[in-house]
């Protein structure tokens, strides 16, 4: 898919801005703090219907204002595609997706897929299990709404029966209702641990393969999941069941003590490893971020195996964190794929591919000169 269109109002830095965008590349250069990742920040919010680079719509309306508006319009497989979002300061947000209202931000999903590199995916590797887990979180819900729907009520069913447990102390005849919320936990629980492993196990076989390339053939990249329910992607849905449900039972009492539940895919992790090492202990800086490439390039065809088309690819400030092998791959793997790049300057290897796109200039949140038509 390739969007076509990006109108902003009063969004971050912007007061207005109204684009067309290359098909294949855009460009958008200039100094630091000029809104450079702010453009990209606007695009992925009509994918996901937030930031990721806060969780506060009021930090994305411009100062002083108290309505941002962003549009997007595009083109899938299937046609045309539009998404408007209204975001105000202590309201809730609007969306629409062609032109009709959603109720609900989970149906905001699947119009339009994107796929993100930031220098901040570098906390996949390094920072904590949270973090991978919302990783894989995100990735599959953005193609798969039951999936979402799944993770959201076993949060809520855990939510609950945490509150429980720090009833309990307090009055013991609540254990009795304890078993509902077991089953729940157990049911919504199963469901999400096992699209996480199926979906780990396509990006372990596609992250191995563009890894090798990348490095030569030189680095095995291996990525699992890591359960505190005894699973694995041979072992039978009854039998996990059976160890999730014995582990509820046998860590009540610790439970009830901490006043959480400390089983359950919410303790779950994603361990990625090179040659067999893990890579957050024993990887130098340069194959943590290699391997964080790798995990994002696969993404790219996990959504298309899954969806049946590309995402748009947004990549902020990271031509200039790899070399130059990284970049050559990189760029080479964006043949199929819309892409947007942020840059301070263009690096000598991407100035043939230049002439396929658009580049903007952007100065203090205007668009100052395009396609090197410096006025
Ligand atoms: N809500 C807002 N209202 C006005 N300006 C904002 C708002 N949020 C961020 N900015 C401004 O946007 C700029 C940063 O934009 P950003 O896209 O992150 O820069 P870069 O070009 O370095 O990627 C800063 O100048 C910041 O002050
Ligand atoms: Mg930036």
């Amino acid at each position: 898919m390739f969007i076509s269109k990006l109108k902003l109002i009063n969004f971050r830095n912007y007061s207005s801005l109204d684009i067309e965008l290359h098909n294949k590349l855009n460009i958008f250069i200039g100094n630091n703090a000029q809104g450079k990742t702010n453009i990209l920040e606007s695009i992925y919010l009509t994918g996901f219907g937030k930031s990721f680079r806060t969780s506060k719509d009021k930090e994305l309306i411009k100062a002083n204002k108290n309505m941002a508006y962003v549009k997007v319009e595009g083109e899938k497989r299937h046609g045309e595609v539009s998404i408007e979002l209204r975001l105000w300061d202590g309201k809730k947000k609007e969306i629409k997706t062609n032109g009709l209202s959603l109720t609900k931000l989970s149906e905001l999903l699947g119009n339009i897929y994107i796929v993100i590199f930031s220098p901040e995916d570098l906390k996949l590797i390094k920072g904590g299990p949270a973090e991978r887990r919302r990783f894989i979180d995100r990735e599959i819900s953005h193609v798969n709404r039951k999936y979402y729907y799944d993770i959201m009520s076993y949060n809520k069913v855990l939510l609950q029966r945490n509150n429980l447990l720090k009833n309990i102390v307090y009055n013991k005849k609540l254990l009795k209702t304890i078993d509902i919320w077991d089953n729940k936990l157990v049911e919504f629980g199963m469901k999400v641990i096992f699209k996480r492993i199926e979906f780990i196990n396509r990006l372990n076989a596609l992250s191995r393969l563009i890894h090798r390339k990348i490095t030569d053939g030189r680095e095995n990249l291996e990525v699992k999941y890591l359960s505190n329910i005894e699973v694995n992607s041979k072992s039978i849905y009854e039998e996990a069941f059976k160890d999730f449900r014995t582990k509820l039972e046998k860590r009540l009492e610790t439970d009830i003590k901490r006043g959480y539940t400390t089983v359950g895919p919410h303790k779950d992790d994603l361990g990625i490893y090179i040659d067999d090492k893990d890579i957050r202990i024993f990887g130098s800086q340069g194959q943590q971020r290699t391997a964080a490439l790798s995990l994002k390039l696969s993404e790219i065809e996990i959504i298309k195996g899954e969806v049946g088309e590309y995402p748009i690819l947004l990549l902020d400030d990271v031509m200039s964190e790899l070399d130059i092998n990284r970049q050559n791959f990189l760029i080479n793997s964006l043949r199929n794929v819309q892409t947007f790049i942020t840059i301070t300057e263009i690096p000598q290897l991407m100035a043939p591919l230049v002439k396929e796109g658009n580049i903007f200039e952007i100065s203090g949140g205007r668009i100052i000169a395009k396609d090197g038509n410096f006025n």
